[in-house]
């Protein structure tokens, strides 16, 4: 397998370059202001970058994991988020059809507008912020410009993160400074180890699956839950978490109240695990304490 990753500097694209590397494929990863050693330097955005690194590595397969993920800097920044997000995803689409090369395109429960959660692959899209309008639409660019195409949703991210921005990793370090953090209950969506989820795209890369997945942890809860059981397993001074409702967090973008993602159909087809919060927690807070580099 030729992988190239875009977007390798990230919480998922990282963790697909090592389970790769490790697996023998020949993977390579782009970064975009993350610099990492070995890895080239890709704004999706750039048409002639793209061109580029699809013209020097030749994949046979593309896993697109890069963009920009701050939900309220594409609500601050949509014609930036509209650049990377959709015209991004279109170069790298064109590059791909051109190559022959299988397009796997990450995306996100936040496609839905949250009212009816957790969301199967049939349901019907109807995103409520920036972000959400400009995925739907790199998942329509894939849909349109390639014959075989891999869209994998999924949500709420958490897992090492070389530049310390992941949600999770945030609130372990706050809270280990004894900082207080603030978490919605009224806020759903059912969090995903990266390291599961990129099990998960390689087995469906081996499989040769097309269309639409879910892959997500298979808990739906609201977020005071969530970071409580963060507290729980870190072993952090639970009196730290505050309870709040979303409209407190005065968030510049909206979030879909209740997201998240019903992972049947990946359960029935894959092997690859489909963890619980408390099962991806544990195995991620081994992944910190044996980690050799600070985060
Ligand atoms: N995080 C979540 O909770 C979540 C939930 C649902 C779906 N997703 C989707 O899952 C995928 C992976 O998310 P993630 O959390 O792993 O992302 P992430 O950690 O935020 O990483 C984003 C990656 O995109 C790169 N990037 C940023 N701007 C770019 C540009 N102009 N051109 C090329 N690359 C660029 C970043 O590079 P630098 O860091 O080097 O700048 C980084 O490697 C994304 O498609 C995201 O939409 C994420």
């Amino acid at each position: 397998m030729k992988l190239l990753i875009i977007g390798a500097s990230g919480v998922l694209g990282s963790r697909l370059y090592d389970d790769t590397i490790k697996k023998k494929w020949d993977a390579m990863g782009t970064f975009f202001s993350h610099e990492r050693k070995g890895f080239f330097c890709v704004d999706m955005a750039d048409k002639s970058g793209v061109h580029k690194i699809f013209d020097s590595f030749r994949p046979d397969t593309v896993a697109l994991c890069g963009g920009i993920t701050d939900v309220d800097l594409c609500e601050e920044r949509p014609r930036l988020a509209e650049e990377v997000n959709i015209k991004g995803t279109a170069n790298i689409a064109e590059k791909a059809r051109e190559y022959e090369a299988r397009l796997v395109l990450v995306s996100t429960d936040y496609i839905f507008n949250g009212d009816s959660g957790p969301y199967s692959e049939e349901d019907k899209p109807s995103p409520i912020n920036v972000y959400g309008r400009t995925k739907l639409e790199a998942e329509n660019i894939a849909r349109e410009k390639m014959k075989e195409y891999l869209i994998v949703r999924t949500a709420q991210l958490y897992g090492r993160d070389y530049r310390g921005k992941n949600f999770a990793l945030k609130i372990i370090k706050n809270m280990q400074t004894n900082k207080e953090v603030y978490a919605a209950d009224d806020f759903y969506s059912t969090p995903t180890y990266a390291e599961s989820l990129s099990q998960s795209v390689i087995e469906l890369i081996e499989k040769d699956c097309q269309g639409i997945f879910n892959v997500a942890g298979t808990d739906f809860l609201d977020r005071y839950s969530y970071v409580n059981k963060i507290a729980d397993i870190f072993r952090l001074k639970k009196t730290l978490v505050n309870k709040v409702l979303l409209k407190d967090l005065d968030l510049k973008a909206a979030r879909p109240p209740k997201a998240g993602l019903n992972v049947s159909k990946a359960e029935k087809i894959l092997d690859a695990s489909f963890m619980t919060v408390e099962k991806g927690l544990n195995l991620f807070k081994s992944e910190l304490d044996n980690a050799s580099y600070e985060m």
